[in-house]
């Protein structure tokens, strides 16, 4: 009998949720087991599978079920121009103050939950728009997670939908400049594409990548973490960060508990303030 929809004993349960930390740190609480339920369910059922038991087998031999275990549990919601403050921070606060203060130097920002890229191509428009205005301001911008499937999502630059809405009743200027619809699907231009650059990465290892980052939106993943985790991630990225770099959070999320190296500026806001090892 298929165990798919009924009653699944605790062990099982317990073990899927051990294997969601191991795999992505996230620390779902025992109580959401008819959300992990609900997001697996389809898979048992493409592997044919009758039980979570025999699933976890599967899961425990297999490195791309791992990786599909992943996609399957992470929570992907993300938008353009998402906490429209941040946004408004970064071109009138802090775009004007970096490139006073760095002539002729290339800002390097990293996306490091970037999902499926909506936040970084955000970032790449915003950037776009200041180089109209400072020629020779200069940008490379990294996205990030450990997501495969939605990294596939910002590299193609493919969007539609309720995400394509918001940027079109957000910046509807921005939406005619920067991409291309056909029959409701929206590219992003080369410009654009060109400027990001999306892999893999898990926040709980170390960023395998010599750039000292400029600006870092750890955004709407922290949450996901428990206290020691988040420390963990912020260390982790901190550590990529050039002395006085930027970190920018999201909307629910707070360092102030936190034993951090950052030092807070406005809520969501904060900075690098020990000198990179
Ligand atoms: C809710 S989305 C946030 C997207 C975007 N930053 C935003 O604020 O709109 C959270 C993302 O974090 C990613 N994530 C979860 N655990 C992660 C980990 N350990 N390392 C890297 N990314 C992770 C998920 O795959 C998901 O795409």
């Amino acid at each position: 009998m298929f165990e798919i929809d009924g009653t699944v004993d605790p062990a099982t349960q317990a073990a899927l949720f051990a294997r969601v930390r191991r795999h992505t740190g996230i620390a779902m609480a025992e109580r959401k087991w008819t959300l992990l339920q609900g997001r697996l369910r389809r898979r048992l059922q493409a592997l044919s599978l009758a039980s979570y038991r025999d699933y976890l087998a599967v899961l425990d031999s297999s490195a791309d079920e791992v990786g599909r275990f992943i996609d399957l549990v992470t929570t992907n919601e993300t938008s353009f121009f998402r906490t429209p403050r941040i946004w408004d921070y970064l071109w009138h606060g802090f775009l004007p103050a970096w490139h006073g203060s760095h002539p002729g130097a290339t800002l390097q920002a990293w996306s490091a939950a970037a999902s499926t890229g909506e936040e970084a191509y955000s970032l790449a428009m915003l950037c776009e728009e200041f180089r109209e205005k400072h020629p020779d301001f200069r940008y490379r911008i990294l996205g990030t997670d450990i997501a495969a499937s939605v990294l596939d999502t910002g590299r193609a630059g493919h969007y539609l939908g309720r995400n394509i809405d918001g940027l079109r009743r957000q910046r509807p200027a921005m939406l005619e400049k920067y991409f291309r619809g056909v029959d409701e699907v929206y590219t992003a231009s080369p410009t654009l594409r060109a400027a990001v650059t999306f892999r893999p990465h898990n926040l709980y290892q170390r960023l395998d990548d010599p750039t000292r980052f400029d600006l870092v939106l750890l955004r709407n993943v922290l949450i996901y973490f428990d206290e020691p985790g988040q420390e963990t991630v912020l260390e982790n990225v901190r550590l990529s960060m050039a002395s006085r770099a930027v970190l920018l959070v999201g909307e629910s999320e707070s360092l102030n508990r936190l034993r951090t190296g950052f030092a807070y500026q406005q809520p969501l806001i904060y900075r690098n303030e020990r000198v990179p090892a």
